[in-house]
């Protein structure tokens, strides 16, 4: 069976992606699904730290260079279920990959043989980063309730989202219809993203509904990391409803994890495991997040009252 593919991204750094990706999949991995991670932060991977394992001997490097197939590079880690690839010292955004390698890797990772692939993606909006989240059944973006972070969300959807368009119109012969709108944005007085997407729903009414049904269908799943109080999960709900009016995609709120102050010790020590096996509450929020993500259900605002 196809497995389902989960990337882990959001635009900025140090928000908890790897912390995420590695915990998620602990605890999938622990509930009997069969779990690939993929370190797809090649130029900044440290997914091995969270899972207490030493960097294997091949990384996705040797998938590009050598011909490694995807399948060598696979390693199993302590955690029954928990296989792992790992990225390299070179960024994906850096590294001269060629858009055909790119595919090749995303083939594979389709390929691979697991109930769900993680992927976690690194910091910043390159090409690559954008594709490669872009491949995932679901699209996960992980948030710091602060303006920055939030801000850098904003930008990354908007990339996340040409892109999309940029695709899909290529797919239907109109592959230039999103890059003209775009340079013609200044003639034209195109100021947002909202302003460049009427400019080209009015293209003709083909591009129209294609446009509108990419939007509809567009879902993406937040997740509030390193909240410290009420206000800072509630900014989960503000942050999802002004992304669903502006872009008009589908924003979830799938949960948030409060800030866990033992949390740096546990990686200095090598018990990264530890908030994930513990009954902890950092644990039972990984927890929660991945039922809403398995069920499909969102953060209610009832239930921050009770928290
Ligand atoms: N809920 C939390 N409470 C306390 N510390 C946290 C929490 N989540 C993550 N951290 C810490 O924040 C730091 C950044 O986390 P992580 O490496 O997962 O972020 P990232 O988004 O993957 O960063 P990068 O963009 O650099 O890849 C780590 O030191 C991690 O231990
Ligand atoms: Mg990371």
């Amino acid at each position: 069976m196809k497995s389902e593919i989960w990337a882990i991204g959001g635009g900025k750094g140090g928000t908890g992606k790897s912390f995420l990706t590695s915990s998620m999949g602990m605890k999938l991995a622990l509930g009997g699904k069969r779990v690939t991670l993929i370190d797809g932060d090649l130029g900044g991977a440290n997914l091995h730290t969270f899972l207490k394992i030493k960097k294997p001997k091949y990384s996705l490097t040797d998938f590009f260079e050598r011909k490694i197939p995807l399948s060598d590079i696979i390693k199993g880690t302590e955690i029954p279920n928990l296989r792992f690839v790992t990225g390299d010292i070179r960024s994906l955004d850096t590294i001269g990959i060629r858009y055909t390698q790119k595919l090749k890797l995303y083939r594979h990772i389709k390929n691979i043989s697991a109930d769900y692939v993680l992927i976690d993606l690194g910091a910043g909006s390159g090409h690559n980063t954008i594709d490669t989240f872009l491949v995932a059944d679901k699209m996960i973006a992980v948030l710091l309730p602060e303006v920055t972070a939030i801000e850098n969300l904003y930008l990354f959807i908007k990339k996340v989202l040409f892109r999309k368009l940029n695709m899909l119109l290529g797919e239907h012969g109109l592959k230039d219809a999103a890059k003209k709108a775009w340079k013609e944005r200044n003639t034209k007085d195109i100021k947002n993203i909202r302003e460049l997407i009427r400019h080209i729903k009015d293209i003709s009414s083909e591009i129209s509904a294609i446009v509108d049904k990419t939007l509809a269908d567009f879902k993406l799943y937040v997740i509030m990391n390193q909240v410290k109080n009420d206000q800072h999960i509630e900014t989960g709900f503000s942050t999802k409803s002004v992304i669903n009016k502006y872009f008009g995609i589908d924003c979830r709120y799938m949960g948030y994890i409060r800030y866990n102050e033992f949390f740096w010790k546990y990686i200095k020590q090598s018990e990264a495991f530890r908030p994930i096996t513990s009954t902890g509450s950092t644990s039972q929020e990984v927890g929660v997040i991945v039922q809403n993500l398995l069920g499909d259900k969102q953060v209610k605002i009832s239930e921050i009252a009770n928290g």
